[in-house]
């Protein structure tokens, strides 16, 4: 959804407020901007967004991790990305946002060549609000936070949702840490004297539900060292279960990022 305006802003909290009554649980507020005035340069809106917006999130208390990405794809629609760690509870209610400072002096103003004005009027967002229904990073868990970020947002055939969380839980994510013996000898000895891994330099993946409901519904999140993709990611799609679920999948968005910048009020490299 585009927000342009304050009530603009209100009425999307108000529709997911009255959406789903989830349990008390971590969520996420995700946001994807492309810097839109012809007058902000990417530079700029990195300024504002890195030393202005993010601190004002944690410093208001709204969230207490914040992490920054950049689209490696170049002719994305959303170059950018913020994801902010917020209680559900708190992401739900309507006045979360309202704490924050929407105008900067590093921003485009109303008139040309002036500054100040509202960041909902120089960038395009798409604005996500989810539950987290699983944090998985195997049995020997990497403590720090990559710079490589894959998301896949999908929407599976309704009726298929409990299958694709079995699938996930019982077949994908284990995948990514236990299936050394499909690597070549020489990969499985490097990976057991590392972190045993058949995907070199994987941290954790982190799994969401959108708290209204809406089209693509899940969220999968993995944490990788760098944005080079281990080329054996394709082979977890290659097993009889995976191919029925993305057969079943009626849509899918998979963006791979690369980490610009975070900040929290606990220890650095937290889990989201
Ligand atoms: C900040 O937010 C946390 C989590 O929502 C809450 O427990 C805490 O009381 C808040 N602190 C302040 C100073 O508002
Ligand atoms: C990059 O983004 C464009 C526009 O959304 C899309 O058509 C293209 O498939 C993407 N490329 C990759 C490698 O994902
Ligand atoms: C403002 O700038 C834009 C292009 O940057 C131009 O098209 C427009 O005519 C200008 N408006 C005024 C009032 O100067």
């Amino acid at each position: 959804m585009r927000l342009t305006t304050l009530a603009g802003l209100l009425s999307f909290y108000i529709a997911v407020a009255y959406g789903l009554a989830e349990p008390k649980t971590t969520g996420l507020l995700f946001v994807a901007s492309r810097p839109t005035h012809p007058e902000l340069t990417e530079d700029v809106f990195n300024q504002w967004y890195n030393k202005e917006h993010l601190p004002n999130f944690i410093n208001k208390n709204i969230s207490d991790l914040a992490v920054r990405y950049k689209n490696t794809n170049t002719s994305a629609e959303y170059p950018y990305l913020a994801v902010y760690r917020i209680d559900v509870e708190k992401l739900k209610n309507p006045l979360l946002l309202t704490g924050l400072t929407f105008t900067s002096q590093l921003l485009p103003g109303k008139t040309n060549g002036t500054k100040g004005g509202s960041f909902l009027d120089v960038m395009k967002m798409d604005m996500r609000m989810y539950s987290r229904i699983q944090t998985f990073e195997g049995q020997t868990p990497e403590k720090s936070r990559g710079k490589g970020l894959i998301t896949l947002a999908m929407e599976p055939t309704a009726g298929t949702e409990k299958e694709v969380d079995d699938w996930y839980r019982l077949q994908h994510l284990d995948m990514f840490r236990y299936c050394s013996t499909m690597a070549p000898k020489w990969y499985i000895a490097q990976i057991r004297l590392t972190r045993s891994s058949m995907l070199k330099g994987y941290h954790r993946s982190t799994r969401y539900q959108k708290l209204d409901n809406s089209s693509p519904r899940f969220l999968a999140m993995h944490e990788f060292d760098t944005t080079s993709i281990p080329a054996e990611m394709k082979m977890l799609l290659n097993t009889e279960w995976a191919k029925k679920i993305v057969a079943g999948t009626k849509s899918s968005e998979r963006n791979v990022w690369e980490w610009v910048a975070e900040l929290g009020k606990g220890k650095a490299e937290e889990k989201f």
